[in-house]
């Protein structure tokens, strides 16, 4: 699938099928992941994924809006080192290009805050995080289990300003 192709088809996706995702195309996504420009290219990011049922639901439980990563054929939890200034943009750029690799592959998925979030230290702990790390997103990943529309974006001629506001 082009870029520009994958960029518009991305939505978020809550609701799943029960069919796994192959080993090789979560590979791919993290792949695509670990490629995002990351500031002074500290690459400070790990990336949990998650496949088993009974980890997904403890996630699940945990997140006040991130209860279908029960329902989901895998949850990435994208951590980043703390003590690097850009750690949040870093982990947020992953998570953009994880969800982009998805969408190529025709996978669904959605972005569950972690980053600021009072279950963040809590999810670290249940995957066995170094207290050094952050956790900045959770990407519930699966094949859409129904069609979901695409939300209303502000169009290109009301956001976009030519050389000044
Ligand atoms: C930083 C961030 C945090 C988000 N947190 C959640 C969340 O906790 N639960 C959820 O269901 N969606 C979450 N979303 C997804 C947004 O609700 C979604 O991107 C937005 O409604 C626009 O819809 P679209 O992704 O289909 O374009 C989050 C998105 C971002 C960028």
């Amino acid at each position: 699938m082009d870029l520009f192709e994958a960029i518009e088809k991305r939505r978020s996706v809550r609701a799943f099928q029960s069919k796994p995702i192959a080993r090789e195309d979560l590979e791919k996504i993290i792949d695509a992941g670990r490629c995002a420009p990351t500031g002074r290219n500290e690459q400070p990011w790990e990336f949990v994924v998650v496949t088993d049922m009974y980890a997904r639901q403890r996630i699940a439980e945990l997140t006040t809006f991130g209860k279908y990563i029960a329902d989901a054929a895998a949850c990435v939890a994208v951590f980043c080192r703390g003590n690097t200034p850009y750690y949040v943009e870093d982990g947020a750029a992953a998570t953009e290009n994880i969800l982009l690799a998805a969408t190529a592959l025709g996978i669904g998925g959605c972005w569950v805050a972690g980053d600021k979030k009072p279950y963040a230290v809590d999810i670290g702990e249940s995957l066995g995080a170094p207290e050094t790390h952050r956790l900045v997103s959770l990407v519930a990943l699966g094949y859409e289990g129904e069609e979901t529309p695409r939300k209303p974006k502000r169009p290109v001629n009301e956001v976009l300003h030519w050389e000044n506001w």
